[in-house]
């Protein structure tokens, strides 16, 4: 007999893999899931024969005795092997790779780019990829680029892995599909992925033409920053990253699979789509992020604390506290703190800082730095609010004031970056940028007390 206090009487979730349909949530979670019953071995990896006849296969991300190990077991209608023939050399000439130093390109100085505007050319993810900067060294697995992408085409039976980077995909307009071999991510502005080193998937465009920024990250992979005395809250929450459930496709069809490795494209001739996987169980996936889920932390009483408090993902380079690469994200937040210069401080960084604006208007630059649009203030240049920012705030009534309608966004890496051809001669460089500081004056004199 069921009675409403017996505790056998339990109600039972509906949906086995949280909230929201078609992910798991959880950074770095061990997560399982199978597109078929039964097709996930349970309590082992490798039985000597799989459910449908599907082959077992191990994805590593990290070396094998790496701490913890990351890595991800495949159950798939074929093995890898079957999704790589011979290979054949392809130009993608404006995907670039570090190193890349052009000796008629000057990279010291502060740039400033308006948004790269789309062209009347079908683009794919592959082809509409636009590199800007190359820090660091692809071939020893240190370092970054940092991409515009302009898409306005799916890629059809065609499929492509980068087996030197994790990308960082931040869109800025239009909707994207990454159908990858362990599931489906879509994405749209205001959300940003990170597609795995080694991870196979196709791009699909939804909503088009699409516009937004990668970040091409050669080094050790993405985490969450330590909160340090912050806490267990705030910042972003692991429960807010999600991971795509397992999805696959049985189609025999021609296709082709593009591979970047050490910074050179190539082509493979397949009979069939890669996007095979019927289950998987692992920690290595591919999994997307919701920036309107940052919980913004800052100063409540006076002063400004470093942008460090933004971090939403760290890419750490080996030296402690130091990243190869931090993603950082400057959203929508109250302003309160007393007798304080409210935007950031003039500075002068050995990290590189390249910006990129998602939406709205950047407080530090009121005109010029619009969405869709990128800055750089490289390794130990000077930079800081211009004069309009300086004098607003220095003259500010410093009551309560919420920073709106503004979302933009920093790849801050330990490398000086170098600019691309590309982003010095075709993209639209802003070429007087640096004269936003010409008009701030002088104003000592020499009198105490001014202000
Ligand atoms: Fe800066």
């Amino acid at each position: 007999m069921n009675h409403p206090t017996d505790p056998h009487k339990m109600t039972q979730a509906s949906t086995p893999v949280g909230t929201h349909a078609g992910y798991m949530p959880g950074f770095g979670n061990d997560f399982e899931t199978e597109a078929l019953p039964g097709a996930l071995p349970q309590g082992m990896n490798s039985p000597q024969r799989c459910n449908y006849g599907l082959y077992g296969e191990q994805l590593s991300g990290t070396a094998f005795t790496a701490n913890p190990p990351e890595r991800t077991w495949c159950y798939r209608i074929r093995p890898s092997v079957k999704h790589s023939h011979r290979y054949e050399k392809i130009d993608l000439p404006y995907w670039k790779s570090a190193p890349c130093v052009d000796p008629d390109v000057i990279s010291l100085g502060q740039y400033r780019w308006d948004a790269v505007p789309h062209s009347d050319q079908g683009l794919t993810w592959l082809t509409g990829m636009r590199t800007m900067t190359t820090a660091g060294d692809v071939n020893t697995q240190v370092g970054m680029a940092s991409h515009i992408y302009l898409v306005t085409e799916s890629m059809v039976d065609a499929y492509f892995f980068s087996a030197d980077s994790e990308l960082l995909v931040v869109p800025q307009e239009g909707r994207l599909r990454f159908a990858s071999e362990l599931g489906i991510i879509d994405l749209e502005p205001k959300e940003i992925a990170i597609i795995p080193r080694g991870l196979v998937y196709r791009v699909e465009v939804l909503e088009g033409p699409a516009r937004g920024f990668v970040c091409e990250n050669y080094g050790q992979k993405f985490e969450m920053p330590g909160r340090g005395p912050i806490g267990a809250n705030c910042m972003a929450n692991p429960r807010d990253f999600k991971a795509p459930v397992a999805a696959f496709e049985d189609r025999e069809v021609p296709s082709t699979v593009t591979v970047k490795w050490c910074g050179q494209f190539h082509t493979t001739k397949i009979d069939q789509s890669p996007l095979d996987v019927v289950a998987w169980h692992g920690n290595y996936a591919p999994y997307k992020y919701d920036l309107r889920t940052y919980c913004p932390v800052g100063a409540i009483l006076f002063d400004h604390p470093d942008p460090s408090i933004f971090t939403v993902l760290t890419a750490p380079s080996g030296q402690p506290g130091t990243a190869n690469i931090d993603f950082v994200l400057f959203r929508e937040r109250w302003m309160v703190a007393e007798d304080t210069f409210r935007p950031p401080w003039y500075h002068k960084n050995i990290m590189s800082e390249l910006m990129g604006n998602i939406y709205g208007q950047y407080d530090a630059k009121p005109q010029g730095f619009v969405p869709g649009g990128m800055s750089l203030h490289n390794m130990m240049l000077p930079h800081g609010p211009d004069r309009e920012a300086f004098e607003k705030a220095s003259n500010a009534n410093l009551g309560p004031d919420k920073l709106d309608n503004t979302m933009s966004f920093m790849f801050e890496t330990r490398f000086p970056q170098h600019l691309t051809p590309f982003a010095a001669n075709e993209a639209p460089l802003q070429d007087d940028y640096i004269d936003c500081w010409t008009s701030l004056e002088k104003k000592f004199d020499g009198t105490p007390g001014k202000k």
